[in-house]
């Protein structure tokens, strides 16, 4: 990380597909239309980009001038199309209706697509970027803390369809990313609250010292203290940047340490039915039910889960499997894409910092934690 005072800026190295995730709060005038004119000048070589595109949804829309008037201040010929906030608009149709827009810009196959919003904004618009005229130049503005320390890393785009989440997609690397942390001051308690379970997670995943900073910081996290949240999103850019680096598309197993606390997660997320919980509330109950079946195979002691547990609850998460069904949560789990020879594959922690991806033999061990009620209050 480096950069100014109040400016960290991470490097993805990725060939010629790299680019910069720049992390700011409170930037100065100018600083967001010089780093998209860098951005098209390295991500785009040059190639003449008249026109921009920004995706947003209706809960950013009243906070979408400055980035409007930033674009055209480099002559860009700048729209908006603002679509219904929700995960229901990651789908064809609104995939559609932006595709619609292009046409009748008209956009070129250098017209600038601009993701401003969560997850879900930037999935949908860089889907259509990536699939647009073969693909057109992506700029992510990353809103919700998820979106900042995850969905705008890695070139992951994609919609869902009707009951298949992100069953339809494409690897599309944005030719840079500008997260300004100020945004998350408007984002709902609840949803920053679920995007810390992914932070956690790469303190878990990847590195102990991080993991000690936010134990150390909750309080300042939690008070979104801008200090301490750049650095816990540029931390968080870094680590997943790192692993995307190491195996861009998913393809050496690299990638797969990223699942931590999800093989159970999204069996927790899917079986509450899609919306009860929200995804990081469901990868927080996820990765404590993840270490105790570590603690089973005798790979971390209950202390790494007595840790992790307590932090979580610190920072108002969830960390108890609700649901009774323990089947249906591991039939859930049996139609995990990591599975292999009909055994469900998970991540567990060997330590603080450090995963593997392994098999569990037996299914009682899985029944046996996801039936395990908190021993904290
Ligand atoms: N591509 C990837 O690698 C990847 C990784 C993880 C998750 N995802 C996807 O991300 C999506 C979830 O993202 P999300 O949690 O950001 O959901 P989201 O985009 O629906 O945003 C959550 C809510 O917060 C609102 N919001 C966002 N920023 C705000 C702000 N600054 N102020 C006020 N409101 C704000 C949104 O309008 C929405 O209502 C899922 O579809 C998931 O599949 C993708
Ligand atoms: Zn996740």
């Amino acid at each position: 990380m480096h950069g100014g005072d109040d400016a960290l800026r991470v490097a993805v190295e990725l060939g010629p597909r790299s680019y910069d995730i720049q992390v700011v709060s409170n930037p100065g005038p100018g600083a967001l239309s010089g780093f998209v004119q860098d951005s098209l000048r390295r991500g785009w070589a040059g190639r003449g980009c008249r026109r921009a595109l920004v995706v947003t949804d209706a809960h950013l829309a009243p906070f979408v001038q400055p980035l409007t008037a930033a674009l055209a201040a480099i002559d860009l010929d700048v729209a908006a199309i603002t679509l219904p906030a929700g995960e229901a608009s990651k789908c064809l149709d609104r995939a559609a209706e932006i595709y619609d827009r292009l046409v009748h810009l008209p956009a070129d196959r250098h017209t600038l697509v601009v993701a401003f919003g969560g997850g879900v904004i930037g999935d949908l618009a860089g889907f259509t970027a990536a699939t647009f005229a073969r693909g057109l130049p992506l700029f992510m503005v990353p809103t919700s803390l998820l979106a900042q320390v995850d969905s705008s890393v890695g070139g992951k785009v994609g919609i869902n369809l009707p009951g298949a989440k992100n069953l339809v997609g494409a690897f599309h690397q944005p030719i840079g990313v500008w997260i300004d942390t100020d945004s998350l001051t408007t984002l709902p308690e609840a949803e920053y609250r679920s995007g810390l379970a992914e932070v956690v997670k790469y303190g878990m995943i990847l590195d102990p010292g991080f993991f000690d900073e936010i134990e150390a910081h909750v309080s300042q996290i939690l008070a979104r203290d801008p200090f301490h949240v750049r650095r816990m999103v540029a931390r968080s850019c870094e680590l997943k940047a790192q692993v995307v680096t190491a195996d861009e598309f998913e393809q050496t197993g690299l990638r797969a340490v990223l699942n931590f606390g999800h093989t159970i997660g999204h069996a927790v997320e899917a079986t509450a039915g899609y919306g009860e919980l929200r995804h990081g509330e469901a990868v927080a109950i996820g990765m404590v039910a993840e270490c105790r079946l570590a603690e089973r195979l005798g790979w971390i002691g209950q202390d790494v889960t007595a840790r992790l547990e307590s932090l979580l609850i610190a920072l108002g998460l969830p960390v108890t499997v609700q649901s009774t069904d323990a089947d249906a949560l591991i039939a859930s789990m049996a139609r995990d894409k990591k599975n292999r020879g009909g055994r469900i594959r998970f991540v567990l922690p060997r330590r603080v910092g450090t995963v593997e991806l392994t098999d569990v033999p037996n299914e009682s061990a899985i029944r046996a934690v996801l039936t395990t009620r908190s021993a904290s209050p």
